[in-house]
């Protein structure tokens, strides 16, 4: 077995509000725990992380994704026979075979959203690694959720600490049916989990807002079109430029966010091109607010 590597790795923030690429690592030999380290220190501070030119297999991309705890299985697909490589692992691609779709979220567009907040538990973090990218489209944008909740007037803060919003299950980001359920016509009566609107991060302890997805939420307790404003306000101001970066794919790109306080989105591509990659996500706890953190703050 290789012996893991040792030094330290050179972050480089994008510029904009989120995101930084990490070079001088080769994430298919071991990493120290040093450099792990290092590399967990420089997710929580920029949320999203970029590793260029790697060569990773489905082993070498779990092995480095378990560094940051147990990881989910898969979540369940789209009405479609997709069969994934390990348990662990979900193929993301439009591409087909034999007339098969062989991932999930096809070519069409991601709305934003928070991956599986419609469960009581959330990933803490999504590892994404590209193997096939259409000549162009296919973008992935994130944005920083600490930035939209600092940047909330005084007002519209008060309005939604202590307030808890239902994330829809029933479909996925691409505004797919789930396998199993049947279509939303009230977003009073959507399943899924319910979650604080404002989220501290158990790790920065900072404060940050928890939307997940936009379709069929519902924030519990108000009637339905208190509550549609008040979504449609925050999802207004959560969605600006200045709070986003876009990543353009390169093969060899491993791409890792944190799903507690960064959300994403996806632009659309020609079906007629083919784009694959693999995807593993770090199991995560229950989000929560801690009102110390106003407390610490006052
Ligand atoms: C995801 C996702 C976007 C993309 O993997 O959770 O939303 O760019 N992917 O494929
Ligand atoms: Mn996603």
């Amino acid at each position: 077995m290789d012996t893991p590597q040792k030094g330290n790795i050179t972050v480089i923030p994008t510029g904009a509000a989120l995101a930084a690429d990490v070079v001088g690592i080769d994430l298919s030999k071991p990493v120290s725990q040093e450099i792990f380290k290092q590399i967990e220190d420089a997710w929580h501070t920029h949320l999203v992380l970029r590793f260029r030119n790697q060569q990773l297999d489905d082993d070498a991309l779990l092995a480095f994704a378990r560094l940051f705890g147990d990881l989910d299985q898969a979540p369940i697909h789209a009405g479609k026979d997709v069969v994934n490589p390990y348990p662990e692992i979900t193929v993301m691609s439009n591409i087909k075979v034999n007339g098969k779709a062989i991932g999930n979220l096809g070519h069409y567009e991601a709305e934003w959203h928070t991956d599986m907040s419609y469960n009581d538990t959330a990933p803490i973090g999504s590892l994404l690694y590209s193997l096939e990218v259409p000549p162009e489209g296919g973008n992935t944008g994130f944005s920083n959720m600490y930035a939209a909740y600092d940047t909330l007037p005084a007002a519209v803060k008060k309005q939604i600490l202590g307030r808890f919003c239902r994330h829809d299950s029933s479909r996925n980001s691409a505004g797919e049916l789930r396998k199993g359920y049947t279509d939303v016509t009230d977003p009073r009566d959507a399943p899924g989990a319910i979650h604080p609107l404002v989220r501290t991060h158990p790790r920065s302890h900072r404060n940050c807002l928890f939307l997940g997805r936009r379709r069929n939420a519902y924030i519990i307790g108000l009637p339905l079109d208190e509550s549609e404003d008040l979504l449609n306000q925050l999802w207004a101001h959560a969605t600006q430029k200045k709070f986003e970066w876009y990543q353009v794919w390169k093969v060899g790109d491993l791409l890792m966010w944190d799903n507690r306080c960064a959300m994403h989105r996806r632009d659309a591509f020609d079906p007629e091109s083919r784009r694959l990659m693999h995807r593993t996500q770090i199991k995560g706890d229950r989000p929560f607010f801690d009102p110390k953190t106003l407390d610490a703050r006052a």
